[in-house]
């Protein structure tokens, strides 16, 4: 079976990493929505740094959980919306990153980009190792596009999979959110596991109510016949 996974800040939340939207998702009084955005790294770049700092340190600290790990070893194409590099470190080959990584950061004065795993950061906001310029964690922040060739191919491939499976998304930003409707207008079935619903619980040819590390298990069980 051709399939193809999307994932969101759930598939994460049972490692110990907050989800965005929702009760447990807030930080201090700020709503990640209006952290994560040019304006605010413009008007407060230490607040914002800040704030990517906690996240890494807890990203750090976590590991993959179970959902990671079976997505891992069926050997599926991820798609996914997180920053937190966990796929990976459970194993997964294939991961197209839709809003980058939060162990890179890019220089806003002589635009390098590069990786760092400083945790926590010796000074906020962090300086370019190359020309001392301010850097910024190399994420998409709202009302920025997504890096193309990431975008394209996730595309491209929620057109060609007979299986979409999403895995803890609120589905509500876009165009990740887009993908699962992408994927259902050709031919493919789509497959939520999310213990909420959602804009795509609505289209959903199966909708698995659960969190993510039981939820996958079912899924492989009862698709996959494994
Ligand atoms: P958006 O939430 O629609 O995001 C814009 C793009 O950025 C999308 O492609 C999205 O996937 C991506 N993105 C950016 N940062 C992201 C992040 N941290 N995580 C995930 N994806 C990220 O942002 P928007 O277009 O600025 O609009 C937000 C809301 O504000 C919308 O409801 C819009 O109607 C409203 N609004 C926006 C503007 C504007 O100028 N951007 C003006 C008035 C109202
Ligand atoms: N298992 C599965 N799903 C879960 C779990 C769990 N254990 N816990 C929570 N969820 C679900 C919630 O019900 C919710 O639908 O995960 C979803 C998380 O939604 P969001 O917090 O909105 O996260 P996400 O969809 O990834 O957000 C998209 O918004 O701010 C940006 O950059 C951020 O990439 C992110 C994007």
């Amino acid at each position: 079976m051709n399939l193809v996974v999307l994932t969101g800040a759930g598939v994460s939340a049972e490692s110990g990493i907050p989800t965005f939207r929702g009760k447990e998702g807030l930080w201090k009084n700020f709503k990640p929505e209006e952290l994560a955005t040019p304006e605010a790294f413009r008007k407060n770049p230490k607040l914002v740094w800040e704030w990517y700092d906690w996240r890494r340190q807890l990203i750090s600290k976590a590991q993959p959980n179970k959902a990671h790990k079976l997505l891992a070893q069926i050997d599926a194409v991820i798609i996914t919306q997180n920053v937190d590099g966990l796929h990976q470190r459970a194993g997964a080959k294939k991961v197209i990153e839709l809003h980058g990584n939060i162990w890179r950061v890019r220089c806003t004065s002589c635009g390098k980009e590069y990786e760092n795993y400083e945790v926590p950061l010796r000074e906020i906001p962090p300086k370019c190792k190359f020309c001392n310029g301010l850097l910024r964690p190399a994420v998409v922040w709202f009302g920025e596009s997504l890096p193309m060739d990431a975008l394209e191919e996730a595309e491209r491939l929620a057109k060609s999979c007979e299986v979409f499976l999403v895995v803890g998304t609120s589905g509500v930003v876009y165009p990740a959110g887009l993908l699962p409707f992408v994927a259902k207008q050709h031919g493919a079935k789509v497959v939520e596991i999310n213990p909420e619903s959602t804009p795509i619980s609505e289209i959903a040819d199966i909708v698995i109510r659960e969190k993510a590390t039981v939820g996958v298990e079912k899924f492989i069980q009862t698709m996959l016949n494994l």
